[in-house]
Parts: C-alpha cells; sequence; structure tokens
C-alpha cells in the first residue's frame, strides 16, 4: 500500500500545529493579498533554501500574478536549533533584481539574523521594492528589528517542522507544521 508522508511519518514526536488545510487556506490569502499589493507587476518570490521552498512555491500557485521564482541558500552556524548570526552566503540568485518588485519568502523567522543580513545584500542591489512574507514569525525570539510584511501566524518559542522545515534534515516533507516534542 502507499503511504503518504503524514502516515510514514507518525505523530508520535511531532505535535501538530497546522494542518496543511489550515496552510492551504492561509496561503491562498496571502498570495490574494501580495497580488493586490503588486498589482500590474511581474514580481520575483525569493526563497531561502532549504526551509521556505514549500512555502514560495504554494504562495506563488496562490498568487494571479506573472511570477518569477529564484533562490538563494546561506549557511549559518549555530547549535542546531537556533542561528548564531554568522550567515554566510552559499548561492546566490540567478536574477538581476536591480528594478524588479522582490518578495523575499521565508518558512519562518525567528532572531531575524538571516533575514537582516540578506535585507542588507539585497538593498544595495536597488529593487523597486522589498517585501518579505514568511509563514511563521517567532516574534518572541527576535534578535534584530527586521520588517515582515506577510506573516501566516505569529508564534511562540517553539521548534517547528515540517512544510519544508527541519529537525536535522528530517520532517520537512510533512505537509503540515508541527512542534516536535522534546525526547
Ligand atoms: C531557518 C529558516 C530561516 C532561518 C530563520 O533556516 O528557514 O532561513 O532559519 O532563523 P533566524 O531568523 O534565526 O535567522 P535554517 O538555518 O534552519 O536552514 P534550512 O532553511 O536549510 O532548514
Amino acid at each position: 500500500m502507499t503511504q503518504s508522508p503524514s502516515m510514514v511519518q507518525t505523530e508520535r514526536d511531532v505535535r501538530m500545529m497546522f494542518s496543511a488545510e489550515q496552510i492551504a487556506e492561509r496561503v491562498r490569502e496571502m498570495g490574494l493579498e501580495i497580488a493586490r499589493d503588486l498589482s500590474g507587476s511581474k514580481p520575483v518570490f525569493v526563497s531561502v533554501l532549504k526551509g521556505a521552498c514549500m512555502f514560495q512555491c504554494d504562495l506563488a500557485r496562490a498568487t494571479p500574478l506573472d511570477v518569477e521564482l529564484d533562490f538563494l541558500a546561506v549557511a549559518s552556524y549555530g547549535n542546531g536549533k537556533t542561528s548564531s548570526g554568522n550567515v554566510r552566503l552559499i548561492h546566490d540568485l540567478r536574477a538581476d533584481i536591480g528594478g524588479r518588485h522582490v518578495v523575499l519568502c521565508e518558512g519562518v523567522v525567528d532572531s531575524g539574523l538571516t533575514l537582516s543580513f540578506l535585507m542588507d545584500m539585497f538593498r544595495v542591489r536597488n529593487p523597486a521594492s522589498l517585501r518579505v512574507a514568511t509563514l511563521l514569525d517567532k516574534v518572541p525570539c527576535r534578535k534584530i528589528a527586521v520588517p515582515v510584511d506577510y506573516a501566516g501566524w505569529k508564534i511562540g518559542n517553539e521548534f517547528v517542522v515540517g512544510y519544508g522545515m527541519d529537525a536535522a534534515e528530517r520532517y520537512r516533507n510533512l505537509p503540515y507544521v508541527g512542534v516536535l516534542q522534546e525526547a
């Protein structure tokens, strides 16, 4: 019998926070909001690999605009659960974002250090506008102020996995977002 990801990975160690249906509905709303704000433009949706990949693709499909996709990757050395702030670019965009409307897509904004690094990097490339969309915003964890234009949900200091987000590379393919239970 073919098993879905949610059946393969039991919920023994993951408590569901947002179901696949809740995510789909919220992402649909966000996609329409972005389309209203950027009406008539051809924005570039940039995702930060790897955690934002599912969100970026679903958000793009929920946005009835002519959207271009691009990707970047950063490395951040921390203790595995928190960012050290030592962020380094390891894969740059292919698109020239000069004069373009950019929507930076994140799965979760935590300390804000990754986003702050990327915003600084992007601003000097002179985009027409730069917006941030994140599925989850861990507001109480912020170490540096960053502008979040679109947030699916604000959450507390919880270690979230699923829908692109991982714990040591596991759980990214869960169709829902859950909280990893401590053993
Ligand atoms: C996560 C997430 C963000 C970053 C946010 O990435 O996808 O990019 O952390 O944390 P911050 O606000 O504290 O900087 P992670 O480093 O886990 O890599 P991944 O996306 O490859 O899972």
